[in-house]
């Protein structure tokens, strides 16, 4: 702690350093973090914006929120925990100290996964995913304040993945939104940020239940649908607004992480929220209140490639009054 009774530079750049492992969409990392006499702000980085996938900036929110969930786990194991205000003035979240205290058990373990969490877009087995597993993560997110629908009925299914390829169709007949996806995504393996060949996975297959985004893999003769097994789920939380949106962030990571220290691979597919007919079906078809954030494929599979990440130096603005 600082003589303010705020983090020390050393304290929140180490934090800093995790929260940038944060998934974003198309590895965009939208974050920007600053040291303030009150504490830490997290804003979002509009020049990272993806203007035709993300006009309104919705992802990039929810990837804020995510970052803000790891800044938060690390600030904890680090025995100086914060508080959250969502939407506080310029900010998508200030964080304030929230006293010295340990960090809980559940803290740490959510934290050893930030560096190991990673999304899998490579087959999944055919194991199934206990009924146990899928409580767990269902009654983490209401906990969190959001919700997990596991759409476990073969009509559901079936509706989720016309609904998924509806709208992956319709984004790419869009000329401008393959043009975006290519810049995020060309030459990306040695870089720092987009989604790496590696990390895509093969070329989705025509044929595939649940359309993957076509990051730009290479081509290979697919022996089965490596979208089919096990689970589906849709995920939102209770509002639709932009605060609400940093607070899925904020949720969705501790689903992540918590799926990750389960020993769960994750693929996540935003296609269908991103065509606004498409998603209010998809409200419709998981019958609930507020549009959903994403759909997320949880299943067993090897790890794959890690996506790489700009250097922490970047993405630390000068110190602000607050
Ligand atoms: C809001 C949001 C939407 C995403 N949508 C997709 C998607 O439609 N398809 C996909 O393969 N990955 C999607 N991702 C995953 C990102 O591509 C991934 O987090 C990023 O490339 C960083 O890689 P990592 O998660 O392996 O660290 C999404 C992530 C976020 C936060």
């Amino acid at each position: 702690m600082s003589a303010t009774g705020t983090w020390d530079q050393d304290t929140f750049a180490a934090a800093v350093g995790e929260a940038v492992w944060a998934p974003s969409i198309h590895n965009s990392q939208p974050w920007r973090f600053r040291r303030c006499a009150h504490g830490i702000d997290v804003l979002v980085d509009r020049s990272r914006a993806l203007p035709v996938t993300d006009p309104d900036g919705r992802a990039a929110r929810v990837s804020c929120g995510a970052a803000v969930c790891n800044l938060m786990l690390a600030l904890a194991v680090a025995g100086a925990p914060a508080v959250a205000t969502v939407g506080h003035g310029g900010a998508a979240v200030r964080l304030t100290p929230a006293g010295g205290r340990p960090a809980t058990p559940r803290e740490r373990r959510l934290h050893r996964q930030i560096r190991r969490r990673h999304t899998n877009r490579s087959p999944f087995a055919e194991t199934r995913v206990d009924a146990g597993v899928v409580a767990q993560l269902a009654e983490t997110a209401a906990r969190e304040g959001g919700w997990l629908d596991f759409v476990e009925d073969e009509p559901g299914r079936a509706a989720l993945a016309a609904l998924t390829r509806q709208a992956d169709a319709q984004l790419r007949a869009d000329p401008g939104y393959a043009a975006e996806l290519r810049t995020w995504t060309a030459a990306a393996d040695l870089d720092v940020e987009g989604v790496g060949r590696q990390a895509a996975g093969a070329a989705p297959h025509p044929a595939e239940l649940m359309p993957r985004r076509d990051f730009g893999g290479p081509e290979r003769d697919a022996t089965r649908d490596p979208t089919h097994e096990p689970v589906v789920a849709v995920f939102g939380v209770h509002g639709d607004h932009a605060a609400d949106e940093v607070r899925a962030g904020m949720v969705l990571q501790q689903l992540l992480l918590l799926a990750a220290d389960l020993g769960l691979a994750v693929a996540m597919y935003s296609q269908p929220i991103e065509v606004p007919e498409v998603r209010e079906q998809l409200r419709l078809v998981v019958h609930r209140l507020h549009a959903p954030q994403l759909v997320l494929r949880f299943g067993y599979a090897p790890t794959t490639c890690y996506t790489n990440r700009r250097p922490v130096a970047d993405v630390i603005d000068p110190e602000g009054r607050g």
